[in-house]
């Protein structure tokens, strides 16, 4: 049977990865996979989910199943994370949230339920998007379509293009956007294009379907979760699906959540049921101990506060680093080329380079990253900045 697939080229990703680790030079660095990195240039465990881990370690007395939405606790806590408890939304109990096997598990549990709602219903995704988002959400049975969205030339959004092609959308159509920190491009959308996409949405009909993998990672909890919220009081119905890796570094212990928001009560509570039933018939449920961790640290004040300033300091090294490598090109280079760095969020950004450049920087510096130059800012650090600018001032 077997002798039918055909052999699939290797992820350019994980090819990166092992020239990374293959290479010698002291001076190396790996701008690569998109994990946050503190200054040693490590991907730690939080105090705060060591902590938890004790308190669930002690308190866990049973490993008996779960069931196919999860800890409750994570559930509610996430929700009233990501929209806040005095959301008209929550108030109005018209949100149901599973928690998921990663913030892909949820993208793919919200793709299978919109593909049984309407089949093979239209997804407009922006341009670029994270490359996952293609086959998670297009191997459900969803149709993929994109939508203007980074402007190479000035290395910010094309917005009129973006609200221009959302004012033709069908109300039958969904549209993906990222909650914060867009993965590739690091351009998010500010309070007023958040504003005008709502309108949009309404006017329109099409229903948002939110992608929130960096919540926190920013410009902080609140300001991070505007676009979900305002999403969240406008329209009737919307999507939504979250991931714990980077803003609690539970990466492998696979934590995300589904939320998803519908027009009245009864409706919710069908779609509650119809999102479990999906999980059921993929992975049955989730795993407990990252979810029950992420509730445990929500739920506790002390913990709770414990994990915003951890978030915030890794937020601060981040838009740090940022504002450091705009200066240190300006100096270097008398020019405004690397300004964009410093405005966009996240861990990406896109240098600019093209497909020579970044190979140069790879043979000769050994500085990796993926062939679109997109670079995980986390991966710089007060030992490899000036390394990392002169090397880029050099191959351009
Ligand atoms: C844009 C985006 N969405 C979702 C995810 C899903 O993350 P995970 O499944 O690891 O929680 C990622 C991870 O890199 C991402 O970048």
């Amino acid at each position: 049977m077997f002798e039918t697939l055909k052999a699939l080229n290797s992820d350019p990703i994980l090819g990166l990865m092992a020239s990374y680790r293959e290479d010698t030079n002291p001076h190396k660095i790996d701008l690569g996979v998109g994990v946050y990195k503190d200054e040693a240039g490590h991907t730690p465990i939080m105090e705060c989910v060591k902590r938890a881990d004790a308190l669930h370690h002690a308190a866990e007395t049973s490993k008996t199943y779960v069931g196919p939405p999860g800890d409750p606790e994570f559930n509610q806590q996430m929700q009233n994370l990501i929209f806040g408890t005095d959301h008209a939304a929550i108030k109005a109990n018209r949100i149901r949230t599973v928690q998921a096997p990663g913030g892909c598990g949820a993208l793919r549990v919200g793709a299978e339920l919109i593909n049984r709602a309407r089949p093979g219903a239209a997804l407009w995704v922006s341009d670029p998007t994270w490359a996952n988002h293609v086959p998670l959400l297009g191997d459900a049975g969803l149709e993929i379509k994109t939508y203007p969205y980074y402007d190479a030339a000035s290395q910010g959004l094309k917005i009129d293009a973006m609200l221009a092609a959302f004012g033709q959308i069908n109300a039958r159509d969904l549209v993906l956007l990222h909650g914060c920190c867009h993965n590739p491009c690091g351009v998010d959308l500010n309070e007023q294009h958040w504003d005008a996409v709502a309108a949009l949405a309404v006017q329109r009909g099409f229903t948002p379907f939110i992608d929130l993998a960096y919540l926190g990672l920013g410009l902080g909890l609140k300001e991070d979760s505007y676009g979900a919220r305002k999403l969240a009081a406008t329209v009737p119905e919307l999507v939504l699906a979250s991931s714990c890796s980077k803003n609690f570094g539970l990466y492998r212990e696979r934590v995300g959540a589904l939320s998803i928001m519908s027009a009245n009560v009864p409706e919710a509570d069908i779609v509650y049921g119809q999102m479990q039933n999906v999980a059921r018939g993929i992975y049955s449920m989730p795993p407990n101990y990252g979810g029950a961790l992420v509730g445990r640290i929500l739920a506790d004040p002390v913990l709770r506060k414990d994990w915003d300033a951890e978030l915030t300091g890794m937020r601060d090294r981040i838009n740090g680093l940022r504002a450091e490598l705009a200066k240190k090109f300006q100096a270097r280079l008398h020019s405004n080329r690397f300004d964009f760095i410093p405005h966009q969020r996240g861990i990406f950004s896109f240098l600019g380079l093209n497909k020579d450049q970044v190979q140069t920087l790879k043979s000769q510096y050994s500085i990796y990253m993926v062939d679109s130059s997109r670079i995980n800012v986390a991966g710089i650090s007060q030992q490899n900045i000036d390394y990392f600018c002169e090397s880029v001032c050099a191959v351009l």
